[in-house]
């Protein structure tokens, strides 16, 4: 878990994990990281607590264990993230389909889904080739847009939706700041 930043403008508390969940490219941990700025709180982001804790990076899981092993890490991983104090978390995407996963989000945090339009999806997800295995299988729009028909209507479950339009994550995140106040998850 990373320190809470030393620019942080506001001082505010959480009072239960902020867990973000989306497709990948919906800006997780991008947003995740402003958050915690703007709140002065730690963020974590869980994909790199598993390339920790596995010590190797995710395609390499993937590649030498395969997914189901891949996704019994990330349940252990995010069990045990979601047991310490309140922060901001960031899951991968594939995170919040497990059930037990959604079951201990719902029990100690507060879950965003942070919603994207496909071409954000596509655009953003390209710039970083090689390191999502699962966009490595064929054409990453296709995936991407089987993904959102099997994923959204889980993620839809989500405590609160943000769509994230076309805006910079810098406004998304201090609209976020002021929801979150709303909703009593910083005080
Ligand atoms: C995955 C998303 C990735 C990472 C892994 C699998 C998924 O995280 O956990 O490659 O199943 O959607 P990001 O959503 O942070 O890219």
């Amino acid at each position: 878990m990373q320190n809470p930043p030393p620019e942080a403008r506001e001082k505010l508390a959480l009072t239960r994990h902020v867990v973000l969940v989306g497709l990948m490219g919906a800006g997780k941990s991008a947003v995740g990281r402003r958050l915690a700025t703007l709140v002065g709180a730690p963020f974590t982001d869980a994909d790199d607590a598993i390339v920790e804790a596995a010590g190797m990076s995710i395609p390499d899981i993937f590649a030498s264990h395969g997914e189901p092993e891949f996704r019994a890490v990330e349940r252990r991983v995010i069990a045990r993230l979601l047991i310490g104090q309140p922060h901001f978390l960031a899951l991968g995407g594939g995170a919040f389909m497990d059930p037990a996963t959604r079951e201990r989000v719902a029990a100690r945090g507060f879950s965003v889904w942070l919603r994207a339009d496909l071409d954000t999806l596509v655009a953003r997800t390209s710039r970083k080739k090689g390191s999502r295995p699962l966009l490595d299988a064929g054409d990453p729009r296709a995936i991407l847009a089987d993904l959102m028909e099997r994923r959204h209507p889980v993620y839809a479950t989500a405590d609160l939706t943000v769509d994230t339009g076309d805006q910079p994550l810098d406004v998304l995140a201090h609209d976020l700041v002021q929801r979150l106040r709303q909703h009593g998850i910083l005080v």
